[in-house]
């Protein structure tokens, strides 16, 4: 049976971006594999340096992906400073990683770009992730497209281990879905918990409704066709929750004109909001009981860290450690 793993940093709330391109998958997959999924709460310590944040988004992620569809029955679940081990993996990674490997991630780039000081923790952050990706021996890492580049880095890491200690890991492939690989955000921009465009899965009825009527579309009237509908941001929105007939019935009074960005908008919330009510509730029940999410958590290390020491043990022995 495929080992299925995936992790989300909790550097900010969760949204659809996150849901589709990796919860949802992940959840899809947990019947049919030997799911393990966590919350990576030391990659947000490249982000996050305030520890009630950090705590207070980590347990938004328990929540999250529980109220979503994560059954501990059949998954793995998680937090990602449970298992030490993987720091210890990190650094015998990261001592066959070459600099240039690093220098070349998008992440990195883009936060250098971003005028972000870079730091130790930023830089070496991939080879933090080939750590969780290896120490479980992991077949298949269902993930976003912004990920496809750490997946590769974790295989030339795992593949230059191999090499130099003899076979040690498991090599991992991406799971990226074409059709959700890359969610819009409100600006029409990848949605990134770091460039404030984001939907959240879960949060105020009356500031998500001004944040999906607030997206911004062009100045043409009601009537006006638009040839362009498919690249509207809001049917492209839409076909995420609506079923696929009614959203290219949208998309088709888009296209001959007759239907306004103001009503379509409208359906967009609508549907969004609809999609996530049994999850809503769910959540306002696991809210009300934290000792069940503490106890899930807490069986979760321990069943992750089992797996964790085999490994880790297998690759202090390779490479001539005690
Ligand atoms: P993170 O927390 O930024 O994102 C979590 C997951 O959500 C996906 N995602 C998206 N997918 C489609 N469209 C979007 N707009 C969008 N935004 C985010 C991401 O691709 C990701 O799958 N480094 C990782 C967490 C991590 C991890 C791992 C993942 C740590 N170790 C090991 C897999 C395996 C991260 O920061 O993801």
């Amino acid at each position: 049976m495929p080992r299925i793993l995936t992790g989300i940093t909790p550097s900010g709330t969760l949204h659809i971006g996150n849901y589709f391109g990796a919860m949802r998958p992940a959840i899809e997959l947990q019947a049919g594999g030997d799911a393990f999924y966590f919350i990576a709460d030391y990659h947000s310590m490249t982000v996050i340096t305030d520890p009630q944040e950090r705590r207070d988004y980590t347990r938004g992620i328990a929540l999250d992906w529980l109220a979503c569809g994560l059954d501990p029955q059949k998954a793995v679940f998680w937090r990602q400073s449970d298992i030490p081990e993987v720091c210890e993996l990190t650094w015998m990674l990261g001592s066959l990683t070459p600099m240039g490997l690093l220098e070349r991630a998008h992440s990195y780039k883009d936060k250098l770009a971003k005028g972000i000081a870079p730091n130790f923790g930023l830089f070496s952050y991939p080879v933090l992730m080939a750590a969780d990706i290896l120490l479980f021996d992991t077949h298949v890492v269902p993930v976003g497209k912004d990920q496809k580049q750490h997946l590769e880095m974790t295989r030339d890491i795992a593949i230059k281990f191999n090499h130099t200690y003899g076979e040690t890991f498991v090599i991992p492939e991406e799971r990226i879905s074409e059709s959700v690989a890359v969610i819009p955000g409100l600006d029409g921009q990848k949605m990134s918990k770091s460039y404030g465009n984001t939907i959240e899965i879960f949060g105020d009825e009356k500031a998500l409704r001004k944040k999906i009527m607030g997206i911004v579309m062009d100045s043409r009237t009601p009537t006006e066709p638009k040839p362009d509908a498919d690249k509207n941001l809001a049917i492209q929105l839409l076909k995420f929750f609506a079923p696929k007939d009614l959203a290219a019935d949208f998309e088709n009074r888009l296209r001959a004109g007759g239907l306004g960005y103001g009503d379509l908008k409208k359906a967009l919330f609508e549907h969004y909001w609809n999609h996530f009510a049994p999850y809503r509730a769910k959540r306002a029940e696991l809210v009300a009981n934290s000792d069940y999410v503490d106890q899930v958590l807490r069986d979760g290390a321990a069943r992750a860290r089992a797996v964790a020491e085999k490994t880790l043990a297998r690759a202090r022995k390779n490479c001539g450690l005690r």
